[in-house]
């Protein structure tokens, strides 16, 4: 019987640097057929690990449809196992457990203008859904990105962007840009207030929680209602699973319950967001 607690060792296939603290990890199960029956939807995650090291919940940022041949995790160095985990290199094993959380219910999302709005490193699992529109196996007739970011050194996927703009509408701001920086300046919500959004846009925030809280009211004065308004939450974790109790809020554990909840899930919940 599969032991759901049992760390699978994986390989790095390519390890590549996607801003100063920031690694894009190319990944394939070493059993074959783990990988060939690995299946996810975007805005779960994994718990990575290496002994002695522990282990941490990471989203996954590619896309489900290639799950059979490998998946990517983006990781920023915070602290002792992220470090670790970036200094690794092609070839060398790591262990995951999961996939984890619910993900985005994208049957939902379907047909309605979709708003994509991410902060800093936590734009990481909505390149998932990004990657699936643009392979147009999303439905959404519109797809509008919005990415807000420190500066130009902490921006992620620099390479895809060009490929995104031609589908999508790539909105970046950055706080403090350098001074040849010829895009928005300012905070996301500053973005968000210039554009034009419709009433029956789904959005899908994903960010630090000081952002979810300016942005919803944002998106509240354009007329969005709760349950269209879908967010990430970030919780420490151990066992991913809704049996520690350590990523509790409210009724919900985020591990399991979550972590994608709508805005009408958790207003109403002191200290969620
Ligand atoms: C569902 C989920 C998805 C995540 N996805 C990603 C991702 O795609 N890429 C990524 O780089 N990081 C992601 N994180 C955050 C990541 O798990 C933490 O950065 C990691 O656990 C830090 O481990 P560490 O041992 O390196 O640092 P630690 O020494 O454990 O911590 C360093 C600092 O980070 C804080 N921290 C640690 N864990 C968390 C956490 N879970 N939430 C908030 N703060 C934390 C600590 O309080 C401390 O200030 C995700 C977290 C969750 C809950
Ligand atoms: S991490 Fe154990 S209950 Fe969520």
């Amino acid at each position: 019987m599969l032991n759901i607690y049992q760390p699978q060792p994986v390989k790095i296939i390519s390890s590549t640097q996607e801003s100063a603290d920031t690694r894009l990890l190319r990944l394939q199960f070493i059993d074959k057929k783990l990988q060939a029956d690995f299946s996810f939807l975007p805005g779960q995650f994994v718990q990575i690990g290496l002994p002695e090291w522990g282990e941490c919940p990471i989203s996954i940022c590619s896309s489900p449809y290639y799950s059979s041949r490998y998946f990517e995790l983006t990781i920023r160095n915070v602290g002792a196992l992220t470090n670790k985990l970036n200094s690794l290199r092609e070839g060398d094993t790591v262990f995951i457990r999961g996939p984890y959380g619910n993900g985005f219910d994208v049957e939902k999302f379907r047909d309605l203008p979709l708003l994509l709005i991410g902060g800093g490193c936590g734009f990481v699992p909505l390149r998932s859904l990004v990657i699936d529109y643009i392979e147009e196996r999303l439905p959404n007739a519109v797809l509008k990105i919005f990415y807000g970011c420190k500066d130009e050194s902490t921006l992620l996927f620099k390479k895809e962007y060009a490929k995104w703009n031609r589908q999508a509408e790539l909105n970046v701001i950055l706080e403090k840009p350098s001074k040849q920086w010829a895009g928005a300046k300012g905070m996301i919500t500053d973005l968000l207030s210039s554009k034009k959004i419709t009433a029956n846009s789904v959005a899908v925030l994903v960010g630090p929680p000081i952002m979810y809280h300016f942005v919803v009211k944002e998106l509240k004065k354009k007329g969005l209602k709760d349950e269209n308004i879908y967010l990430s939450l970030e919780r420490k974790m151990y066992c991913g699973l809704g049996v520690c109790q350590h990523c509790a809020i409210g009724p919900y554990y985020v591990c399991k319950d979550g972590p994608i909840f709508t805005y009408a899930d958790l207003k109403n919940i002191p200290g969620a967001i």
